[in-house]
């Protein structure tokens, strides 16, 4: 996938972005909720993460600002392995602290939306932190909708963590396909 605008220019990540991208995911890792891990990544572990991704066909997107600054990534994958779930991805946006707030969530989830939609997916599936207003109310406006929280599934920071599911359908393919594959 190429560009899709430019301002922020949202495009694919290469080798060159993983410093940029473990930054933006150890600060989601150390100052937020968002991500219920408590050890930092290393270089290597987010190198593995994306090589990973691209042997399966998925997309790593970057955001960058007008001085080539990466400003966030987005990036979806594999909901769960087993092939029911094949037509469904989980995706997850990060945006770099002083990035946030100018429109760069947006653009990369509309990006990552329409990969999938391009890549023939059914439903997109975020697992979010349910008290992440930001977050909550970035997928609202892009019509996914609430599907069930489960409380206290997580604990970070010596607190309990809800975890709520939102889910986009992508297409308007009806329940039951005659060629279903
Ligand atoms: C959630 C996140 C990706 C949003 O990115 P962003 O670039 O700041 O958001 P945008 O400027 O594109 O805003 C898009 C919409 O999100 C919502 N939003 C963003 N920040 C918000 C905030 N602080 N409070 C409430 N709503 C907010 C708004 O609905 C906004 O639309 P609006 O500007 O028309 O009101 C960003 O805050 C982030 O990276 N947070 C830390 C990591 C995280 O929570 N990731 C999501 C994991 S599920």
């Amino acid at each position: 996938m190429g560009a899709t605008g430019s301002l922020p220019l949202i495009r694919d990540a290469g080798p060159d972005d993983l410093p940029a991208i473990l930054r933006i995911t150890n600060d989601a890792i150390e100052n937020t909720d968002a991500l219920w891990i408590t050890t930092p990544f290393t270089l290597e572990q987010r190198r593995q993460w994306f090589e990973d991704r691209l042997a399966q066909g998925y997309p790593v997107l970057v955001a960058v600002d007008p001085a080539g600054a990466v400003a966030g990534y987005g990036a979806y994958g594999a909901f769960r392995s087993f092939e029911g779930y094949a037509r469904t991805v989980e995706h997850s946006v990060y945006v770099s602290p002083d990035h946030q707030r100018r429109g760069i969530g947006r653009s990369l989830l509309r990006a990552l939306i329409d990969h999938a939609k391009s890549a023939g997916f059914h439903v997109m599936v975020a697992g979010i932190t349910a008290d992440n207003a930001a977050s909550v109310a970035m997928h609202h406006g892009f019509g996914f909708r609430n599907c069930g929280t489960l409380p206290q599934v997580g604990r970070k920071r010596g607190r309990w963590l809800d975890l709520l599911f939102m889910t986009l359908c992508l297409d308007d393919l009806p329940t039951v396909e005659k060629d279903f594959s």
